[in-house]
């Protein structure tokens, strides 16, 4: 795969350490809401979102090929000047993270642990459930993270490759998607977990769904909030905060920029600039 250089647009302008830009990489929309979360928290962060829209859905390809474009796009937002990075997106944070760190000089965040820890104490049973992409749920990373955490926990793990074309369709609160959440989550109703995790960054935005499905007793992880928290801490520790003014926003995409900022528009309720860079392959 060769590269073209950052172009100067995306690139926000250098200044002091801490004026450095978060950079957030998805496969394409879903990661607005770890983006969002981020920005709510950190409202004087500069952030720099990447979605390889060229390349999504990643949650339906090989180990390898997730890698290789997750590298890409560390590289990139590494030459924008970045002081961290969040992999907002759960496939590549379950099968890409060591490439996206041999990709970038920053320190790198998932959103495995964050979701994983959120869940082990939230859990009273110790009975956690997890809903991902087929490429997340059969790469067994939360169920390792969770028993890393907790040894007697119960993990049951099922993929909902039809949740990401649903949500992207707006189709959020709907009867189509109730009852393809109802065929789903069957198993996982059955098997009595008392947490369960939205592990895909797409779900959080069918929480209504998922929740009027699973019942009042499951509490649903959304691993958004606590990966805001995470990346919040690092910074703190690495004397890196922004803390005053007003952070910069800025939206890069790989293809489609047009139907990026008609999603991002509705996810995040305002209008996005967004730019495109092309990988070629
Ligand atoms: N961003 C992906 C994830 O969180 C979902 C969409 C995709 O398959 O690329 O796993």
């Amino acid at each position: 795969m060769k590269r073209r250089l950052c172009p100067p647009t995306t690139c926000p302008p250098a200044g002091g350490a801490s004026d450095r830009p978060i950079g957030v990489f998805d496969s394409g929309i879903g990661g607005l809401t770890v983006f969002d979360a981020i920005s709510r928290r950190m409202p004087s962060e500069n952030l720099v979102y990447f979605g390889d829209t060229a390349h999504v859905p990643y949650g339906t390809k090989s180990p390898e090929a997730v890698g290789r474009y997750s590298f890409e796009v560390a590289r990139f937002l590494d030459r924008c000047g970045i002081k961290a990075l969040v992999v907002a997106c759960n496939t590549a944070s379950a099968v890409a993270l060591p490439r996206v760190r041999r990709g970038t000089r920053v320190p790198v965040i998932g959103v495995i642990l964050p979701g994983a820890k959120s869940a082990v104490e939230a859990s009273r049973s110790g009975s956690i459930g997890i809903i991902g992409t087929e490429a997340t749920i059969s790469s067994g990373a939360y169920t390792r993270v969770v028993t890393g955490l907790r040894p007697k926990a119960r993990v049951v793990g099922i993929a909902c490759p039809l949740f990401v074309p649903l949500v992207e369709e707006g189709w959020w609160d709907d009867a189509v998607t109730e009852a393809v959440a109802r065929r789903y989550l069957a198993p996982m109703r059955l098997g009595g977990v008392d947490t369960l995790i939205l592990g895909c960054t797409h779900y959080p935005l069918l929480k209504d769904v998922v929740a009027r499905v699973m019942g009042k007793g499951v509490a649903l992880i959304d691993s958004a909030e606590q990966t805001a928290v995470e990346i919040c801490g690092l910074l703190r520790r690495m004397g890196l905060e922004r803390t005053s003014g007003r952070g910069r926003h800025r939206f890069v995409v790989s293809d489609g920029p047009e139907r990026f900022r008609r999603l991002a528009g509705r996810l995040i309720g305002k209008e996005v600039d967004v730019r495109c860079h092309r990988f070629d392959l």
